[in-house]
């Protein structure tokens, strides 16, 4: 039995007297939960008063993404260690608005939305690795763009990502790793995927994971959807065989939200 995962991802939102205020109204509500792993992914700057303010209660804090060496000459960049002395005891990997051409939006996106800050496939695996040699429990990402939905590349998109970012795993480790699917083009849009549709792309996650490393393996990682997920929505998403929870942006900035959709985890 899989436990399900409900994650809220707050981009670059909140500052740290926000992210407390969200911390002493979001704790008391979700207190008594405990069949749901819940966690948040606050600013850098806000996770040690973040992990601070939720410290002993069941939500998990972590970082939205970090570099894979522990220390040096990397300007501007957080590493694992520092994650982990500054409270985190989850990671994001690979979120598609950090994926792509650095700057350059992916063309059928509006705005700022989509890939647009240069990390690779190479890149996903090597923090992977990296991630699975600290404490910190990763998530990765996956998920095709409009364009590639369009042109019948979704399936081939989303195995491509999942065995790059599996290079040099072992199968042991996998049930360690959450899998996030996160169609780009339900992201911040409200034009959520089709819950039988999620469920489908989540099986096609799990069989890749197994034709790579196993059926036990595929049996046991956890996979999420991520993608305008509500609390209108959520209950028949998490029901489905291969959604084990969500990763919740816009829904997970006002506590009342984000704890309705850990409530619709409970079954
Ligand atoms: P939304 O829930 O705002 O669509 O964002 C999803 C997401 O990108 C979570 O990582």
């Amino acid at each position: 039995m899989r436990t399900p995962f409900i994650a809220g991802n707050w981009k670059l939102n909140k500052t740290i007297s926000e992210a407390r205020a969200f911390a002493a109204e979001f704790g008391p509500l979700v207190q008594d939960v405990t069949d749901v792993q819940i966690g948040l992914f606050p600013v850098f700057t806000s996770i040690p008063a973040l992990s601070e303010a939720l410290g002993g209660s069941n939500v998990e804090v972590g970082g939205q993404d970090f570099y894979w060496k522990a220390s040096g000459a990397y300007t501007g960049e957080v590493s694992l260690p520092l994650l982990e002395d500054a409270g985190a005891k989850l990671v994001l990997i690979g979120h598609s608005e950090r994926r792509g051409r650095f700057g350059v939006p992916e063309p059928d996106l509006e705005g700022e939305a989509g890939r647009v800050f240069g990390e690779t496939d190479h890149s996903v695996n090597k923090k992977l690795l990296a991630a699975l040699g600290s404490s910190l429990t990763p998530i990765v990402c996956v998920g095709e763009t409009l364009t590639e939905r369009q042109n019948g590349h979704t399936d081939a998109v989303v195995e491509n990502q999942t065995v790059m970012a599996l290079d040099g795993v072992e199968a042991s480790q996998v049930a360690s790793i959450v899998f996030a699917y996160e169609p780009v083009w339900a992201i911040g849009t409200g034009e959520v995927c089709a819950a039988d549709e999620a469920n489908r792309v989540c099986g096609v996650i799990r069989a890749t994971v197994a034709s790579k490393l196993g059926a036990q393996a595929g049996e046991a990682v956890r996979i999420q959807y991520g993608g305008s997920v509500k609390p209108d929505n959520a209950r028949e998403l998490l029901a489905l065989e291969h959604i084990d929870g969500a990763l919740v942006g816009g829904a997970s900035l006002k506590a009342d939200s984000f704890a309705q959709i850990v409530q619709a985890a409970r079954g």
